[in-house]
């Protein structure tokens, strides 16, 4: 009876350990072989090298990943249903009953749609498409038939609470969904871009509150300014944010974007930024110089 117990805990001991070297084999060496295959899944060499619209907002990028398909139909057509897209909107074109399970569903055909819907065409800069009830991205170039950029890090989609997590966030025991998606939102990005307007001679809160949320997902990056106000160009709010950057360890560049009396660039029609000559030059000085230092800071964090 002795020898019978042994002899099972053995064999179970075998398979727990057999399946501990499948999964650490499974997820540490799988995906770096599997990688420049999943990567570029469908592209040719030339479409993977190629330049395309929204790279150049991405200077930093670490990770780039480029898929193609073949679809017999006009570009018009292709991109209504891509704009299409989202949670509460066409779906995902993929396995329903998987968003169902993450929650990214709630799809206005009650399944991804097989149809143009007319209601969730035109898309424009300035958008959010949801993926969940917490992550949402912002639409930053919306180019009919031709191309549709999204991207991650508003304060808006982001909608974090005040902050209230019961530890500090240097040690990231995060426990509000909202807190854990910022994380990994931040975490993602070697640099960043910070838009921010003046309130009262100070910085706003909520970019105050997004900046206190996190601690080592800051660490060693650098931010560069895109400030905007009255007189003052929102230069105010931009020198005060730099100081709790600092405490945070992110490098702010000197480079800047400061746009004053921002209503007046506005179009008073579309109400679209209209900019000017002078900003794009300083936008291309602040982000050549936001990517030198974002290589360089990359090696502090390794
Ligand atoms: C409460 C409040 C305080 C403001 N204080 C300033 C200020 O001190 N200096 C300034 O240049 N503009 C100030 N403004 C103007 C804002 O910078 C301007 O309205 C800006 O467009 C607001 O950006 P937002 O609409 O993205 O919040 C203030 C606006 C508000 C609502």
């Amino acid at each position: 009876m002795g020898s019978i117990i042994l002899s099972t805990a053995k064999w179970i001991a075998i398979v727990v350990v057999v399946l501990i070297v499948v999964l650490v084999v499974g997820v540490t060496l799988v995906p770096p072989v599997t990688r420049r295959f999943t990567d570029r899944w469908g592209a040719t060499a030339a479409e993977h090298s190629a330049a395309y619209p929204g790279d150049d907002l991405f200077p930093a990028t670490r990770e780039i990943s480029t898929k193609a398909i073949t679809i017999a139909a006009p570009p018009e057509t292709v991109y209504a249903l891509v704009q299409q897209m989202g949670q509460h909107r066409g779906g995902w074109y993929g396995w329903d009953w998987f968003y169902n399970l993450t929650k990214s569903s709630d799809f206005v055909d009650g399944h991804y749609s097989t149809r143009i819907v007319p209601e969730l065409q035109g898309v424009a800069v300035g958008d959010k498409i949801a993926i969940n009830d917490m992550v949402a991205y912002d639409v930053v170039v919306a180019d009919p038939g031709r191309a549709l950029v999204l991207a991650t890090g508003s304060l808006k989609a982001a909608d974090l609470p005040m902050l209230s997590e019961p530890d500090h966030p240097r040690l990231k025991k995060y426990t509000h969904p909202a807190t854990l998606t910022w994380s990994a939102t931040i975490a993602a990005h070697d640099a960043f871009v910070i838009v921010t307007p003046e309130y009262n001679h100070g910085a706003p809160p909520a970019l105050i509150n997004a900046l206190d949320q996190l601690y080592q997902e800051w660490n060693y990056k650098p931010a560069g300014f895109v400030s905007y106000g009255g007189v003052s160009a929102g230069l105010r709010s931009a020198a005060m944010t730099k100081s709790i950057l600092t405490t945070l360890k992110v490098v702010p560049i000197v480079e800047t974007v400061a746009i004053p009396h921002f209503p007046t660039l506005l179009d008073r029609e579309t109400g679209r930024f209209m900019g000017s000559e002078g900003l794009e030059k300083s936008a291309v000085a602040m982000l050549k110089e936001l990517a030198r230092w974002a290589g360089a800071l990359r090696t502090l964090r390794a």
